[in-house]
C-alpha cells in the first residue's frame, strides 16, 4: 500500500520510489489523515493546470501548510483565479518583461564569474552556500531594488522559510516570524520608493497600471515576497542539483565540458529529472471522478510535479538522466495561466552560472558524498550542503 506524506522529512533524500508507486498503483491517491488527493501522472497533472472546465481553484493557496481562504494576502496572485489573477499578473508581467530579463545577462555573467573566481581560489568549498546561493540572491535583489547591504538578510529569511528540517505540516513560529520580517521589510521598501522612485521592479510595480487599476501596497509587498523567495530558493537548488548530477554521471559530464552537450540541455534535464518543485495544490470547486475515484468538492488536490516529470508515459525511460533527451513536455515550471513567471529568468541564470563554471573549472571536480544533504520545504526540495573540490581549468 502506498503512503505519501509530503511533510515527511525522510522523503527529502529520495522521494522517487514513492512517486513511482503513486503513479503506478494509485494515480488518484487519498491521504485520509491530511485529507488531500494526489495526482502524479503527467497527463493528469497537465490537465488540471489547463483546467478547461474551471474545476480547480488556487484561492486557498498552493501548499498544504498555507491552505487558507485568504492565502492571497501572503501569496499574491499565485493564490488567485481568473479574472483577478489575469489582471494582477498582467500588471506584474509588464514590469517583468522579457526585455528586462534579457538585459540582465551580462550582469549575471559578471556576478557568476566573480563568485566562481573566489570559489576556485579556495579550491574546496560548499557549492551551495559558497557559490550557488550567491548569484540568484544578487540578481533578484538588483531586479527588485534591494540594496546590497540588505541581501544577506533577504537570503537568511528566505532560507528560514524554505530550508527547514521541521517538516511538521504546520507553519512553525520561526517560519511565521521570517515571513513577517520579510513582509515588514518590503513594506518599508515600498514606502521609500513612493517617496523616491527608482529604476527598479519595486517602483515599476507601484506605478504599473492596467485599465486604470493599480496594485495596493499590500499586494506589492506580497508580490515582492513571492518573487524574493521563489526567485532565490528554486534557482539555487536547480544549480546545486545540476552540479551533483553531472558529478554522478562522468560520461555526460565529459560531453558537457567538451561542448557536445549544451549547458542549457544540462539545466533543462536537471529540471525534469530532479527539479526543485515537488508539488503545487488546487481546490476543487465541484466534485469529479478520475480513474474511478470520486474527489469531492472543496478537496485539496496535490499536483505532484516531480512525480509527473518521471512518468514513462511522457518521457521514455524517465528514470534515466540524459540531457540529450526531448524535455519539451517538462512540467517543472507548471502550465497554463499560472506558468512560472520567472521561468526565463531561472533558465537564464542557471545556464549562465553553469556555463561560467564549465569554462573556469576542470572537468574532474569532486564532491564529498558524506557532506551531501537534502532539505527544503515540503513543496521545494534541493541540496543545502554540497562540499566540492575544484581545480582551475588549464
Ligand atoms: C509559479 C517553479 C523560479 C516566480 C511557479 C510554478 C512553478 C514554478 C511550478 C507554478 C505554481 C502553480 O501553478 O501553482 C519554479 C522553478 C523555478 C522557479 C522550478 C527555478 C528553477 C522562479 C523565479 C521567479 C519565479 C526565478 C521570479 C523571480 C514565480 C511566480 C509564480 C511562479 C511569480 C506565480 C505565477 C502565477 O501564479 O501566475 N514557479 N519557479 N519563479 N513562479 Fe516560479
Amino acid at each position: 500500500m502506498v503512503v505519501y506524506n509530503p511533510n515527511d522529512a525522510t522523503l527529502q533524500r529520495d522521494p522517487y520510489p514513492t512517486y513511482e508507486a503513486l503513479r503506478n498503483e494509485q494515480p488518484v491517491y487519498h491521504n485520509p489523515d491530511l485529507d488531500f488527493y494526489a495526482l502524479s501522472r503527467h497527463a493528469d497533472v497537465a490537465a488540471v493546470w489547463r483546467d478547461s472546465q474551471g474545476v480547480y481553484s488556487s484561492d486557498h493557496g498552493v501548499t498544504l501548510e498555507q491552505w487558507s481562504p485568504d492565502a492571497r494576502r501572503s501569496m499574491s496572485f499565485l493564490a488567485m483565479d481568473p479574472p483577478d489573477h489575469t489582471a494582477v499578473r498582467g500588471l506584474i508581467s509588464r514590469a517583468f518583461t522579457p526585455g528586462r530579463i534579457h538585459r540582465l545577462e551580462p550582469r549575471i555573467r559578471e556576478l557568476a564569474r566573480t563568485y566562481a573566481t573566489t570559489a576556485i581560489e579556495q579550491g574546496s568549498f560548499d557549492f551551495i552556500t559558497g557559490f550557488a546561493a550567491r548569484v540568484p540572491v544578487d540578481v533578484i535583489s538588483e531586479l527588485i531594488g534591494v540594496p546590497a547591504a540588505d541581501r544577506p538578510m533577504l537570503l537568511r529569511l528566505s532560507q528560514q522559510i524554505i530550508q527547514r528540517d521541521d517538516l511538521t505540516g504546520r507553519l512553525t513560529a520561526g517560519v511565521r516570524q521570517a515571513n513577517l520580517e520579510l513582509h515588514t521589510y518590503y513594506r518599508q521598501l515600498i514606502t521609500e520608493r513612493r517617496r523616491q522612485p527608482q529604476d527598479d521592479l519595486a517602483t515599476a510595480l507601484l506605478e504599473a497600471e492596467l485599465d486604470g487599476r493599480r496594485l495596493q501596497d499590500a499586494d506589492v509587498a506580497a508580490t515582492l515576497m513571492l518573487l524574493g523567495v521563489a526567485g532565490n530558493e528554486t534557482t539555487i537548488k536547480l544549480i546545486g542539483t545540476a552540479w551533483r548530477l553531472a558529478w554522478t554521471h562522468p560520461d555526460l559530464r565529459e560531453q558537457i565540458w567538451t561542448g557536445r552537450i549544451p549547458v542549457r540541455a544540462w539545466a533543462e534535464e536537471t529540471l525534469r529529472f530532479e527539479g526543485p518543485s515537488q508539488y503545487t495544490m488546487r481546490r476543487t470547486t465541484r466534485s469529479l471522478t478520475l480513474h474511478g475515484v470520486t474527489i469531492p468538492q472543496d478537496a485539496r488536490v496535490l499536483l505532484v510535479i516531480a512525480a509527473a516529470n518521471r512518468d514513462d508515459r511522457a518521457f521514455p525511460d524517465a528514470d534515466r538522466y540524459d540531457p540529450r533527451r526531448d524535455t519539451s513536455q517538462t512540467l517543472a515550471f507548471g502550465l497554463g495561466p499560472h506558468f512560472c513567471l520567472g521561468a526565463s529568468l531561472a533558465r537564464l541564470e542557471a545556464a549562465v552560472v553553469l556555463e561560467e563554471l564549465v569554462s573556469a573549472v576542470e572537468v574532474n571536480y569532486d564532491i564529498d558524498p558524506a557532506g551531501v544533504r537534502w532539505a527544503g520545504s515540503p513543496s521545494i526540495r534541493g541540496l543545502v550542503t554540497l562540499p566540492t573540490t575544484v581545480k582551475p581549468r588549464g
